[in-house]
C-alpha cells in the first residue's frame, strides 16, 4: 500500500486538534500489508517483529489478523503480555541475550529463542527444559546498507558443530533462522539462503539431527518513492524456493518494515525560517532526532511535502528542532514559500522512525494519532 498520504487525511484539522508534531498511524494500511504479505508467503507464519514500530495501535491490528509476534527485548515482551497475546504466537529471535532476558521472556511464557555462538548456546543449559532454539545462520547481503548478517548469524559450515554441541548439551534445537538484511532490492539473497539452509536441513537429518523450522526472517522492502511495490511478485521466487524445503518443514517469517512501513504519516510545523546561502531555511517541528531519525539509522529519505503551499518552487533547507547542525532532513529541497506555521508531511514512516527517534534537547517525541481509514474511526492519541 502507498499511503503516503491517507486518503483525504485533514492534516490542518489534526495539527489543530492534536498538536504538533504528529504522526498519524492508519490501522488500514497495516491490516493491507499484512494480508498482502501472507498472500505472497502462503504456508508461512509472519511473525511482526515489532523493532519497527513497537506500538499497541499495531499490535491489536495484527492480533485481530491472527498474526504471530516476533520480540527482541524485555521492553517489547512487556508489550506482548499488556496487548494478551498468546506468548505460544511469539519467536524471541534476539542472538545475544542476558539471562535476566532469557527469564523475563519465559515468564511471560515464550519459549523459543534464537543463539548463533557456542556462548550463547551455554546460557540455555538452565533452560533446556522449556527453551527450545532456533539456530541463526549468517548471509552477508552487500545489497543492503543494513546488513545484519555482519553482527549476527554463524557461518554454515558452523551449523552442524553447533546442532552437535546442543545435542550432547540436551537442549533442543528446533530449527534454522535467517535475515539477508532489511529493504533488500530483490530476493537473490532469500533464495541464495533459503537453498542453503535446504541443504543443511537435509544434513542436518541425516545425522540424526532432525530440525522442523525453518524462518526466513524479514527484510521485506516498501518502495519509498510513491509508488507500491508488488509484494506478489517479489516473493515470487522466494516461494519457488520454500517448495524444496523439506517435507515437514515449518515455515515462519518476521517481516518489520513491510507491514509498519506504509502506516504512518509525519506531520510537522514551520517554527522559524530563514534565508542562509541563497536558500530559505525552515525549521520545523521535528527532525533528525525525531521522527526523521530513520534518515539517519535507516538510511532512508522519506517523501517529503507541503501539501497546502502554493507559488513557485524555490531551493529550500528542511531543518529539525534542536541546536545541532546535523540535524536537516532536506538540504536541497524545491518547496513554495512557507509562512510559519506552514504544514509538512513526511510519508512512508512507520518503520525505524518514531522507534529510533530521540528527546535530544528535550523535544518529545511526536504523539502517535491512532485512526483506521476503513472504519473512518478515531482510535486514541498516545
Ligand atoms: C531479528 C530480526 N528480525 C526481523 C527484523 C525485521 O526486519 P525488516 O524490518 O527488514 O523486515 C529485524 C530487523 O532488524 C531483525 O533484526
Amino acid at each position: 500500500m502507498n499511503s503516503q498520504f491517507v486518503p483525504g487525511m485533514d492534516y490542518r484539522g489534526l495539527v489543530a486538534e492534536y498538536g504538533s508534531p504528529l504522526l498519524v498511524l492508519d490501522q488500514a494500511a497495516v491490516r493491507h500489508q499484512y494480508r498482502a504479505l501472507s498472500a505472497a508467503l502462503p504456508g508461512v507464519t509472519l511473525h511482526y517483529a515489532l523493532k519497527p514500530l513497537p506500538h499497541m495501535g499495531v499490535v491489536e491490528t495484527l492480533k485481530a489478523e491472527g498474526a504471530s509476534f516476533d520480540l527482541a527485548t524485555n521492553g517489547e515482551v512487556d508489550l506482548m503480555r499488556d496487548a494478551q497475546i498468546n506468548p505460544s504466537d511469539c519467536i524471541h529471535t534476539h542472538p545475544i541475550k542476558r539471562d535476566g532476558d532469557i527469564r523475563h521472556a519465559l515468564a511471560f511464557g515464550c519459549n523459543i529463542f534464537v543463539f548463533d555462538n557456542p556462548v550463547e548456546l551455554h546460557k540455555f543449559v538452565a533452560y533446556k527444559e522449556q527453551a527450545r532454539l532456533l539456530l541463526r545462520v549468517s548471509f552477508p547481503n552487500p545489497e543492503t546498507k543494513v546488513d545484519l548478517s555482519k553482527k549476527f548469524g554463524c557461518t554454515p559450515e558452523m551449523v552442524l558443530p553447533l546442532l552437535r554441541e546442543a545435542q550432547a548439551l540436551g537442549i533442543q534445537v528446533i530449527g534454522l533462522s535467517f535475515h539477508v538484511g532489511s529493504q533488500v532490492p530483490n530476493a537473490r539473497r532469500h533464495v541464495e539462503a533459503i537453498e542453503a539452509c535446504n541443504s543443511l536441513l537435509r544434513q542436518a537429518d541425516a545425522e540424526g539431527l532432525p530440525l522442523q523450522v525453518l524462518d526466513i526472517g524479514g527484510g521485506f522492502p516498501v518502495d519509498y518513492t510513491g509508488g507500491e511495490l508488488d509484494i506478489h511478485a517479489f516473493c515470487a521466487p522466494i516461494r519457488s524456493a520454500l517448495a524444496n524445503t523439506p517435507h515437514g518443514i515449518r515455515l515462519l517469517a518476521e517481516p518489520g518494515r513491510f507491514i509498519s512501513a506504509p502506516a504512518m504519516t509525519s506531520i510537522s510545523s514551520v517554527m522559524g525560517k530563514a534565508e542562509r546561502f541563497g536558500r530559505t531555511w525552515y525549521y520545523l517541528d521535528d527532525g533528525l532526532y525525531g521522527s526523521y531519525s530513520g534518515q539517519l539509522f535507516d538510511h532512508i529519505d522519506y517523501p517529503k511535502s507541503a501539501p497546502y503551499a502554493k507559488g513557485e518552487a524555490q531551493p529550500a533547507v528542511l531543518a529539525g528542532p534542536t541546536c545541532d547542525s546535523i540535524d536537516v532532513i532536506a538540504d536541497d529541497i524545491l518547496l513554495p514559500q512557507l509562512e510559519v506555521g506552514d504544514l509538512i508531511v513526511g510519508g512512508m514512516m512507520g518503520a525505524y522512525t518514531w522507534a529510533s527517534a530521540t528527546e535530544f534537547n528535550f523535544f518529545r517525541k511526536a504523539n502517535i494519532l491512532v485512526v483506521d481509514s476503513d472504519a473512518a474511526a478515531l482510535k486514541a492519541v498516545a
